[in-house]
This record gives structure tokens, C-alpha cells and sequence, in this order.
């Protein structure tokens, strides 16, 4: 059976070049890549494209507090991106960046023909400025008090600790990140793109290539005209100049997706093709972006505007995932959950990752929660005990008892080899459904009954007395290994390709589904997979965790040293603790008296699940009289570490209402912040309730 060739490009979302590649981005680098090795092995034209996001201030800033240029910056960033993906099996047909001269032009291609139909206009804007670092501050770079629940040091978008959203300028205080000066108002000119010129042609296309779930969430924005999308930046700026706007630069949202068209161009031209063929308005090919949730708005409201904007195919469809969980929690740089692939790398096979991400793949936009036990029993109990374990039984037998060569099959294991092939078909469609869970599923059953059978016949009895049936039962079983390999193999393509040497093969198709190996040679086993050893995740975890330290310690460090001596300070960190180096101005004894401060016992503490920093413990004053209080010390604290503890409490401060409940007090502690926090504790001997002064 032949089937028509398709022609397929698909991309992942270009990964930002300032940090390091994390378990969340392999989740959606897994599965375009089980994607696309399923496509090649059906014999389509699959070609697999991503390039690193290489623009935007947080890079130039990133590359300034280091010393280096941009350009190293995001060199160091590329070898290191392009070594995880390789090391994790990842086979692009070719990575890219975004600062190419493939790009630029493209940039300005796409600039020039969407002015030319008028899709593009000029007007002035007012920004937050930092008249210290000459540049305007993208809200991120804006920190002060939250405005709503007063907490400090927030980002100029939205507050850790209420949720609240806002503008930059509703910050109590707000200062600029680097430096800390307050921000000015300033106007400029910036260049703006008429969304709103598609909002007919995204109202036919999102239906019909999005699920219906994306379009309806992207249509709640279609009651009102689309906003102009500001498509412009002001020097200073790592990116494109915009031609004939000195000093003007394309936003990084720009020149990220046309990353994607470029990094194809540069594949077509190593490989003797034509980009035309691929994107051109009226090619046939089918183009599949895979993202996460977080960026549906800019692909499936901007991108295909673009596109259309400039004569270029829009996308057949956008492929959107969740977010991956660690332990049914947001990743966290303190708990050592915010696992980089190459610490992953450091005590794990990727192969098991890979297996456990498609068990959970199912082409919804559900998060994913990586949970460390339930993926120790997968990988042991299915992968090694049920599938892996077939062969290295079957093929030890046959190599180490025998004379390691297959004989014919007998009637009843043809039928069981039958019995699998007839769910080609099913799990093909599985496969491109992006239904990977369904697919290893049904693999995993069959396996089940290939090791019904094999103790049922328990071939180790039978090797003596009956030499001639036992190998038939080899026989049969090795080719139902074979074949599981085979389907397995988009998600396992090393497994496979070593199952393919193990019996002299080349590299499996899905067309080799069709071919059984009777009178064959078998080569000596090689160890396919071992279980995991939980104690391999700990040191993983613990590894990330003193990485995190080692980041996040010099920081804070490093930043008192150019204060005390008086030079400028440059980050975040230096502000903030230049803030609280000030010696804050003398109060009267009245003053110092109006603070209630008492003991206090630890009754009850628990976390916040949901919020990265706090936790909820009720206090005792006196029998009965307690107090519930939210307290940001999550990172540094166990709460069943803090039971039954002495504290010290600040009593009268005024109930403050947050997103997780009421605040009636605060817990006294010093400290930088974050896991480094040292709650205050009384002698041993003082009572609750005793007032401290
Ligand atoms: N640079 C932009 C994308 C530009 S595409 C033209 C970007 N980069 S990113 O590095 O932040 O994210 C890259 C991809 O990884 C996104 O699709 C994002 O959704 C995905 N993930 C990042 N963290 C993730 C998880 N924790 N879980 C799953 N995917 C996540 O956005
Ligand atoms: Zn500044």
C-alpha cells in the first residue's frame, strides 16, 4: 500500500537565547519530534525546523550585566541549545537563529510590502524612561509596590504575591530595575500594525484552523476592532532596524516568527530547494506550528495576519500543549523542579522522558504534571518490565542456549504477529492525531499479550526436552518484539535502532511492519534499557537546586560591594539592597511602642499550592486566641518544619485581604529573600502571648 506523499513543515517555538533549555520546552520539542519521525517513517516529506529567539531587551541587558556582547551571548546559548536537543534525540532538519541575514531581509520584505497595502502607521506613544540608563523600560524592567496589596519590589505588569494586574505607572514608587531611578514619561514615535485590517479574514481562518477551544477564546476579542499592535521598538535595541526609521527597531515579536520562514529559507538553500515551494500563498504544503498556551495570541492572531499581510501561506494549523508541572506543581528554581535538560542529562536516559511525555501526550492544551513516582513506575513496570523485558528474554535464550538463529513460526504465533499488525492502521492515527497516549497505550496492551503468550509457554521449561517448539516460541516472540520497536519507535527512535543492529536490520519504516524474520541470524543482545533508580532523582533535584544557589547567592553578594563603595550599582539586587542598606531615620521610644510585637506558637502551617512564595500559618497568642497569617517564606521553609515553633510576631499590623485569604499579622524574619530567610525564634523558656520590647 502506498500512500499520496504529503509535504510537511513544522516548527517548535523558537526558544529564547538567554537561558538555558528546561524540562518544560522538551515536552513540546518531544513531541514534534514524535511527530515528525512518525511522518518520515510513513515516507512523507517532513521537514522539522526551529531556531533559537534571539532579540529583545532582556538579551541586551542579559549580555551587558555580563560583559559580553549580544552576539557571544547568544553564540554560547546556541551550542548549548543545539547539544540538549541532539542529546535528547531531538532531529531537526535544521536550527536556525533569528539573527540571521536570512531573517533580517526577510524582516524587511515583510515591512516593505505590508506599508505598500497601507497596513502600517505611525503615531506617538508615551513610555517609562530611565533618564540614568537612557532607554525606555519595558514593563518588566519597571519594579516597585504592588499598588494593590502594597507588597515591594514587584514587576511593572502584575504582583507574585495578589495577582493584581496593571499598567507600569499604577506601581507605588516605581523604579527602574537597573538602577533604580524613578522613570519619566517621554513620548515617541512608534510604528504600529492595523490588526485590525484582518479581523474578516482571521474571523474565516481561526475556525478552521485552530480547535475549537483556541478559536472561541481568540474570538472573545472579536466584539470590539482589533488593537494596532506596536511593532516598533526604540534604540537602544539588539534586533532589525526598521528601514527608513533611524533609531527605530523591530519588535522581537516580529522578527521571531518570521525566524520560522528564514530557517526554512536556510534549509532550502543548503538542500537545493526553493523556499517558494514550501510558503509560498498557493503551496500545497502543510505547516504545523507546535506551541504552548502561553503563546497562542501572538500565533494565531498575529502571525497568520502577517502572513496574509505580505503574501506569504498562513499556517494549516497552530498545535497547542500545557505546561508541564513537577510533582503537580509549578516548576521552582528554589526546589530544584525547574530541571534543565542537561542536568536531566546528568543522572538520566532521555529515552525515559521521552516515553513518559508521549504516555501523557494527547493534543489537548492540559497541563502535564511530570510526577516523579508515577514516571519511576512507568518507565520500570511498562517500558523495561513489560516491552524491553520480551527481548532481552527472548534474545538471550536464542544467542547464549542456542545457536542464535530464528526458525520458521508456527501457526500460532503468525496469528499473533497478524493480531498486532492489524493495529497499524489504528496507531498510525493515533501517531497523527497527536495522540500519544492513546498510541502507547495500545502498544502497551499488545505487549501484554506477547508476554501472556511467552509464559504460557514458558520457553525456559520446554529448552531441553523440546528444542524445535521452544524456538518457534523465540521465533515468534523476538518478531512481536520487533514489532512493538517499530511502532515505538517515534517515541524511542535509539531503542529502535539498536533493536534494528540486534537482528541485522537497517533502520526501521513503518513499511518494515510488514516483513517477519524467519531462519534469520540473531547478533549477540545488547542491553536495551535498565529500570530507574529513585535515587537518581534526588541527585538530580539536588544538583538543580545548588545550581540555583550558586545563581542566585552571587547575586545578592555581588551587589553590596559596589554600593559600600559607592559606584554606581547595577542591577536589580544592588538597588534593592542599596535600598535597605539606607540607614532608615530615628523614631521615638512612642514611636518603636506602637508595634505590638509578641511571641507567638506555630499551631498550624501549610502551603500555598498555587503561589510560588507563600504560606498559611495560624499562630497561637494565648489558649484560643489565634491568628492567621500569609507569610513569603515558602522557599526557605518545610511547613512541618515550622510546627510548635516560637516566633516572633508583629500583632497589629492591619489585616491585610490577598488572593489566598486573610493576613492578620507578620512573622519576623531576616534575610535577602527567597530561600535565604531566617525566622526570628525567642530563647527557649518564653511563653506565647509575651509581649517583646
Ligand atoms: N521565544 C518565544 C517563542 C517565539 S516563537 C516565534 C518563547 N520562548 S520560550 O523559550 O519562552 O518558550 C518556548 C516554548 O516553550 C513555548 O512554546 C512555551 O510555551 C514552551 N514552554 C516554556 N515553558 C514551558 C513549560 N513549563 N511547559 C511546557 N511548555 C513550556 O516563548
Ligand atoms: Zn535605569
Amino acid at each position: 500500500m502506498t500512500l499520496p506523499k504529503r509535504q510537511i513543515i513544522m516548527t517548535c517555538a523558537l526558544p529564547y537565547a538567554n537561558g538555558p533549555i528546561h524540562l518544560g520546552h522538551m515536552l513540546e520539542h518531544i513531541e514534534a519530534d514524535i511527530y515528525s519521525r512518525f511522518q518520515k517513517m510513513r515516507g512523507h516529506e517532513c521537514v522539522f525546523i526551529c531556531a533559537d529567539d534571539t532579540h529583545g531587551t532582556p538579551i541586551m541587558i542579559k549580555a551587558r550585566e555580563q560583559g559580553i556582547t549580544p552576539e557571544t551571548l547568544i553564540g554560547k546559548s546556541f551550542t548549548e541549545h543545539t547539544a540538549d536537543f541532539k542529546d535528547f534525540s531531538i532531529a531537526f532538519d535544521h536550527y536556525g537563529s533569528t539573527n540571521s541575514d536570512e531573517n533580517k531581509k526577510l524582516c524587511e520584505l515583510f515591512y516593505e510590502r505590508m506599508k505598500a497595502k497601507g497596513h502600517v502607521h505611525k503615531k506617538p506613544i508615551q513610555q517609562l524612561y530611565c533618564d540614568h540608563d537612557k532607554m525606555f523600560l519595558p514593563d518588566r524592567f519597571v519594579k516597585g509596590t504592588c499598588p494593590k496589596c502594597k507588597t515591594p519590589d514587584q514587576y511593572g505588569d502584575s504582583c507574585d504575591v495578589c495577582g493584581a494586574t496593571y499598567a507600569p505607572e499604577d506601581l507605588i514608587n516605581p523604579g527602574c530595575s537597573l538602577c533604580g531611578t524613578p522613570p519619566v514619561k517621554k513620548a515617541s514615535d512608534h510604528i504600529f500594525f492595523r490588526l485590525n485590517d484582518f479581523k474578516q479574514y482571521l474571523t474565516e481562518w481561526l475556525p478552521k484552523h485552530t480547535t475549537p477551544e483556541i478559536s472561541k477564546k481568540m474570538m472573545e476579542w472579536f466584539n470590539e476592532d482589533l488593537r494596532d499592535w506596536d511593532i516598533s521598538r526604540d534604540e537602544p535595541y539588539f534586533g532589525f532596524g526598521i528601514p527608513g526609521e533611524p533609531g527605530k527597531f523591530f519588535y522581537v515579536w516580529v522578527d521571531a516568527p518570521m525566524g520560522y520562514v528564514s530557517a526554512l529559507d536556510q534549509w532550502a538553500k543548503k538542500n537545493g530547494r526553493k523556499l517558494e515551494d514550501f510558503w509560498a500563498a498557493d503551496s500545497k504544503a502543510e505547516i504545523y506550528h507546535f506551541i504552548g498556551k502561553d503563546i497562542v495570541y501572538f500565533h494565531t492572531l498575529f502571525w497568520p495576519a502577517l502572513l496574509k499581510s505580505a503574501d506569504f501561506k498562513t499556517p494549516t494549523a497552530i498545535n497547542v500543549h500545557g505546561h508541564v508541572m513537577v510533582n503537580g506543581e509549578k516548576m521552582s528554581k528554589s526546589k530544584g523542579t525547574f530541571i534543565s535538560a542537561r542536568v536531566y542529562l546528568n543522572h538520566l536516559d532521555p529515552q525515559y522522558l521521552r516515553y513518559y511525555y508521549a504516555t501523557k501526550i494527547n493534543g489537548t492544551v492540559n497541563d502535564l504534571d511530570l510526577n516523579f513516582e508515577d514516571f519511576t513506575s512507568r518507565v520500570n513496570s511498562d517500558l523495561v518490565g513489560k516491552i524491553v523485558n520480551l527481548a532481552s528474554r527472548g534474545a538471550q535464550m536464542l544467542t547464549k542456549k542456542m545457536d542464535g538463529v530464528l526458525s520458521e513460526l508456527d501457526s500460532a504465533g503468525a496469528k499473533i504477529l497478524e493480531q498486532i499488525r492489524a493495529d497499524a492502521e489504528k496507531i498510525a492515527g493515533f501517531y497523527d492525531q497527536r495522540d500519544f497516549a492513546k498510541a502507547t497505550t495500545a502498544i502497551r496492551e499488545l505487549a501484554d499479550q506477547v508476554n501472556k503468550y511467552f509464559d504460557e509457554k514458558a520457553p525456559w521449561k520446554t529448552l531441553e526436552a523440546n528444542p524445535e517448539e521452544t524456538k518457534k516460541v523465540i521465533t515468534t516472540t523476538l518478531n512481536a518484539f520487533r514489532l512493538l520497536a517499530i511502532y515505538l519507535k517515534p517515541v524511542m527512535p535509539v531503542m529502535a535502532d539498536q533493536v534494528a543492529q540486534l537482528l541485522g536490520e537497517k533502520s526501521y519504516q513503518w513499511s518494515d511492519l510488514s516483513t517477519t524474520l524467519t531462519n534469520h541470524k540473531v547478533n549477540d543482545y545488547v542491553h536495551l534499557a535498565s529500570r530507574i533508580d529513585p535515587e537518581k532523582i534526588k541527585s538530580m533535584i539536588e544538583e538543580q537546586k545548588t545550581i540555583y544557589a550558586a545563581v542566585e547567592k552571587p547575586k545578592a553578594k555581588a551587589a553590596v560591594a559596589p554600593a559600600a563603595t559607592g559606584s554606581v550599582s547595577k542591577s536589580a539586587a544592588q538597588a534593592k539592597i542599596a535600598a535597605e542598606n539606607e540607614k532608615p531615620a530615628e523614631i521615638e521610644f512612642e514611636d518603636f511602642m506602637k508595634i505590638d510585637l509578641r511571641i507567638a506558637k506555630i499551631i498550624e502551617a501549610e502551603e500555598i499550592k498555587e503561589a510560588d512564595k507563600l504560606l498559611k500559618i495560624k499562630v497561637e497568642l494565648a489558649p484560643g486566641e489565634t491568628k492567621q497569617i500569609i507569610a513569603g517564606i515558602k522557599a526557605a521553609y518545610d511547613p512541618s518544619k515550622l510546627l510548635g515553633r516560637h516566633v516572633l510576631v508583629c500583632t497589629n499590623l492591619k489585616p491585610r485581604k490577598m488572593k489566598f485569604g486573610m493576613s492578620e499579622g507578620m512573622i519576623l524574619a531576616a534575610g535577602d529573600g527567597g530561600s535565604d530567610l531566617f525566622v526570628l525564634s525567642p530563647d527557649t523558656g518564653a511563653k506565647a502571648g509575651s509581649r517583646v520590647k
